[in-house]
């Protein structure tokens, strides 16, 4: 699909963002090499209805309702975009076996939450991805940086032997003891800092 299709015929985009802002859509598909690096998976819950490639050995789609369907196996989580993404993650994080990847939303409480206390692993791309559109084409340059939630030592795994460039944080759990520095007034935070 031509970026004009996206904006408008009228109105050129400059950066990917106003794509992004103006295509309110969800059909931003993973990059292929980054599933082939990280080995077969069971599930994709988020699907798209018509996909170019298999995601996963099994699909849920839209018209499934894969948030609400039973989770089974290694689980390849791209989830929908804006305030349902916490959801879909804190699902992943229950399943237990699976990886995520979200934009790396640095500075908001779900991101906090799911990659500093849950996840076994968070990895951050060194560069920028470049989604793919559900006809198969390349779209430009996304105006965010990603990274991978990984959930379960496997999926820790499969991303530290994988030759994906980036860097990879494992989580430190000292005796069980929580890593995250929690302060006194952090619930009244919470309230104020949005998601
Ligand atoms: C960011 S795309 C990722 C697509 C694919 N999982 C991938 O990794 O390339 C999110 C997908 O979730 C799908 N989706 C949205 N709501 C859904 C739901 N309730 N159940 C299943 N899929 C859903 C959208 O149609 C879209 O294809």
């Amino acid at each position: 699909m031509a970026n004009s299709e996206i904006v408008g015929a009228t109105q050129k985009p400059r950066w990917q963002h106003d794509i992004w802002k103006n295509r309110k859509s969800d059909e931003w598909l993973t990059p292929p090499y980054i599933l082939h690096e990280l080995g077969q998976f069971d599930l994709d819950p988020a699907a798209p209805l018509d996909r170019p490639w298999d995601m996963a050995s099994k699909h849920y789609t839209k018209s499934d309702d894969g948030f609400v369907l039973p989770w089974v196996g290694r689980v390849w989580l791209n989830p929908p975009y804006g305030r349902a993404t916490a959801a879909w993650l804190s699902k992943l994080y229950e399943h237990g076996n699976g990886v995520a990847l979200i934009f790396a939303r640095l500075g908001s409480i779900w991101f906090y939450d799911m990659a500093w206390r849950k996840a076994d692993a968070v990895f951050f791309f060194k560069r920028r991805l470049r989604f793919f559109l559900p006809d198969g084409t390349e779209g430009g340059w996304s105006f965010a940086p990603s990274c991978l939630l990984a959930f379960g030592d496997n999926n820790v795994s499969a991303i530290e032997s994988s030759s994906l460039d980036g860097k990879l944080l494992k989580r430190v759990a000292q005796n069980n003891k929580e890593t995250c520095h929690t302060a006194p007034n952090s619930a009244k935070q919470a309230g104020t800092l949005g998601g």
